[in-house]
């Protein structure tokens, strides 16, 4: 009797199991897992942002415009793929509180259809502010409908701006500087959760000018890449003022969380070609997103060879995903060094004077033997080091950059 009792027992139990079973697999055949974040962004995100050249007269034919581009340029194929538009898309929330967008994007899901027609991935502007910087309504208040209605419109990519949302900080948390502090994460996060309760993959990007060292809790707030800097702009000494200026935060970046130099001003007319390649290679060693600033629908072909230059391009998408950092710097003449996978090395040697300089690379720096071998990424041909050594003049604010393999 008792026996029986026992293997009924058990037999309701594996009943209760094969239930559970069931219901768990119908579940995930119905809503797949969020993905993570090295998932969602394995390699530091390439595409477009309309804010550094067209600012706040982007409209739909422009993003349109820009979106074809960057399939007939060769840009896609080179790897770009989010096209972005930034500030002043928003228009008025309507009574139920979802917002809509302004008279300049007529249809906005027609048009993210389209982008997604062409094979790209679309991106969104927002603000945890009531007010974006702009000056056009923020996600405040209604950060869950806004994730709904940017999955709805099939988004794949949030920029999310501070802006007003730092008044409202600094009203609550005056010279608090940890409430300061929690106030930022808790809104991140608080979007970030909102994305993901939609379901839908959306990369996260986070931008409050790289305050409150946002490298150390980024991530932890469910960050994609977060802003290191102020704004750039189309100069030399801004670029390199904020390019430079990296050094150290290698260790915070990797695949699924990126530090954010800002996005690229290549080809908006206001550096040389010299100074675009500076700025191209130095971005890349830093594992930067590679975000096109310019009018891609009125290229230059040095322009477009310079972003798509599929060697500098293979190092800022690196698998490895480390970021580089100075590995030497004397007077005006540094040495960035990122590692590769597969044991190789990307190496930048900069000229940040105004008149052209001589600089010895010596393969030591990197710790590589003095048999190592060099390829110029802008010449695309290889070079060679003697006695362990590769001396090279560099044009003012310019780049050489090398490929190192053992
Ligand atoms: C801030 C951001 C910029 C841009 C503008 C838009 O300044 O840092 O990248 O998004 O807002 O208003």
């Amino acid at each position: 009797m008792k026996m029986k009792t026992v293997s009924s027992a058990v037999l309701r139990r594996f009943a209760a199991l094969g239930v559970i079973l069931l219901c768990a697999s119908t579940l995930s055949a119905q809503k797949r897992p969020y993905p993570t974040a090295a998932q969602l962004a394995p390699t530091p995100p390439m595409g477009w942002n309309s804010w550094n050249h067209f600012a706040g007269k982007v409209d739909e034919a422009d993003v349109r415009a820009a979106a074809k581009a960057m399939v007939t340029s060769g840009m896609a194929a080179a790897g770009y793929k989010y096209i972005v538009i930034d500030d002043t898309w928003e228009g008025q929330r309507d009574a139920q509180g979802f917002i809509h967008p302004n008279s300049k994007f007529p249809d906005m899901p027609g048009l993210i259809a389209y982008v997604h027609s062409l094979g790209l991935k679309f991106g969104i502007y927002s603000s945890p502010g009531p007010r974006t910087c702009a000056g056009y309504p923020g996600s405040y208040g209604h950060e869950q409908q806004d994730a709904e209605t940017y999955a709805k419109w099939g988004v794949d990519y949030l920029k999310y701006d501070l802006c007003s949302y730092g008044e409202i900080i600094h009203k609550a948390a005056g010279d608090d500087l940890a409430k300061n502090l929690a106030m930022q994460k808790a809104a991140y996060e608080k979007m970030h959760k909102a994305l993901e309760s939609t379901g839908r993959p959306i990369v996260f990007s986070m931008c409050q000018y790289g305050t409150d060292s946002v490298w150390k809790w980024g991530a932890g707030v469910g960050g994609n890449l977060w802003r290191t800097t102020g704004d750039i702009n189309d100069t030399y000494r801004r670029m390199a003022a904020i390019g430079f200026n990296q050094a150290g935060l290698a260790k915070f970046a990797g695949p699924g969380h990126w530090n954010d130099p800002d996005m690229l001003e290549v080809g908006n007319g206001g550096m040389t070609d010299e100074e675009y390649r500076t700025h191209m290679s130095l971005w890349a060693i830093l594992a930067a997103p590679l975000i096109a600033g310019n009018d891609l629908s009125a290229m230059t072909p040095v322009t477009l060879s310079i972003l798509t230059n599929r060697e500098v391009v293979a190092v800022d998408q690196d698998r490895l995903g480390k970021e580089g950092d100075r590995v030497w710097q004397q007077g005006p003449l540094q040495i960035w060094a990122k590692p590769l996978a597969g044991g190789a090395e990307a190496v930048g040697l900069f000229n940040t004077s105004y008149n052209p300089h001589i600089v010895t690379f010596k393969l030591s720096m990197i710790g590589f033997p003095a048999g190592a071998h060099l390829r110029d990424l802008w010449k695309h041909e290889d070079v060679q080091a003697t006695n362990g050594e590769y001396t090279v003049e560099l044009p003012r604010h310019g780049v050489v950059m090398l490929k190192v393999t053992r």
